[in-house]
């Protein structure tokens, strides 16, 4: 399947490397282990459902070239390999999910190596299939829910750079603007890593007009724009409904609620993760400081200076009024 983000091309995995844009569209080829896990680490994919599918494809990909080796060498190899890209990001539980699909694939081929491979390519085709799919379906329930002709407010980066497919939030945003329910976009830069970026290089190449602000501007815009939903994406969902997404979106969730603006959580099922009770059980990646230190590749401060970077954090469903999966909407944050 040929996808912005990823797409399976002549026995590899191609990716439009993201840490590029949007000043250049650069692809980088995934054709060892090894590229697969850095790719996922330093972000050159992202965003949970992508996460996923990368992971998936390099299990693929692990099994394509050891499928010659003795039964025993091949299993120890792609069990490795499962543990190298489980390793990568800690958050997305779409990573997880993924793996744990082709754990099942070799615990039922594994004696059969050239068998297996070929099926671990077909369960990392079918994975994205599933997701591209799956996105359709959460636009068309998302469009239900917006109350008005509005602007509609998001976080982070949930556009087809983070999936594969139309996106989760902003694949329902774009498709509300097609419908004539959203006029424009509100997007946060989303700093660190400014993912924002990302989110404007979708909108613009989708012809939706937007306006990037500043992280701090959010409260100021739900103050004084005509806001009538947010869309975020997730993570990971725990099973009461608690979403752990960008760092930032608690904080919107609650500004969000003190100007009784819709919060609406868009993603696929395969982000829910029912053996996490509650938002408390979610492990939040910290990442480097040192992606705060530096801006646009300058020292902005001396490394000495203390920094925390976690790269996300949990909303309370209290905080939710809408999760939205490929199933339909669930009001206020509630998986049953
Ligand atoms: O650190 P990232 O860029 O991988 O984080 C991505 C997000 O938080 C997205 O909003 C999220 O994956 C959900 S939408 C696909």
């Amino acid at each position: 399947m040929r996808t912005i983000a990823a797409s399976w091309v002549n026995g590899h995995l191609e990716v439009l490397d993201q840490t590029k844009l949007p000043l250049a569209e650069t692809t980088v080829e995934l054709t060892r282990l090894s590229h697969y896990t850095k790719a996922i680490r330093v972000m050159q994919v992202r965003g949970a459902p992508l996460i996923g599918i990368v992971a998936a494809f390099g299990v693929a990909q692990e099994s394509l070239l050891t499928k010659d080796m003795p039964v025993q060498f091949f299993q120890r190899r792609i069990s490795k390999a499962i543990s190298a890209l489980a390793a990568t990001r800690p958050t997305a539980v779409n990573l997880f999910w993924a793996l744990e699909k082709q754990r099942e694939v070799l615990k039922e081929y594994g004696d059969k190596p050239s068998t297996c491979a070929r099926r671990m390519l077909e369960a990392a085709k079918a994975i994205q299939s599933a997701q591209v799919a799956a996105e359709r379906k959460m636009a068309e329930a998302s469009l239900r829910l917006l109350p008005r002709k509005c602007t509609a407010l998001t976080i982070c980066n949930s556009g087809p750079l983070a999936t594969g497919g139309i996106g989760t939030a902003l694949g329902s945003i774009i498709h509300a603007y097609k419908h004539g329910k959203v006029t424009d976009v509100i997007v946060p830069e989303t700093r660190p890593r400014m993912q924002g970026r990302l989110t404007a290089w979708e909108l613009e190449k989708a012809g939706v007009p937007f306006t990037i602000i500043a992280d701090g501007a959010v409260g100021l815009a739900l103050k004084a724009k005509n806001i009538g939903a947010a869309f975020v994406g997730a993570d990971r969902i725990a099973a009461n409904g608690d979403t752990a997404n960008k760092i930032g979106t608690y904080a919107m969730a609650v500004l969000c609620r003190e100007h009784r603006v819709p919060f609406i959580v868009v993603a696929p099922e395969s982000t829910i993760d029912r053996a996490c009770p509650t938002g408390s059980g979610i492990v939040i990646e910290e990442r480097d400081g040192d992606e705060i230190r530096i801006v646009g590749g300058k020292r902005q401060m001396p490394a000495r200076w203390n920094a925390w970077n976690p790269a996300f954090d949990v909303t309370p469903n209290s905080l939710i009024s809408f999760i939205v999966t490929e199933k339909g909407a669930r009001r206020g944050g509630r998986l049953r």
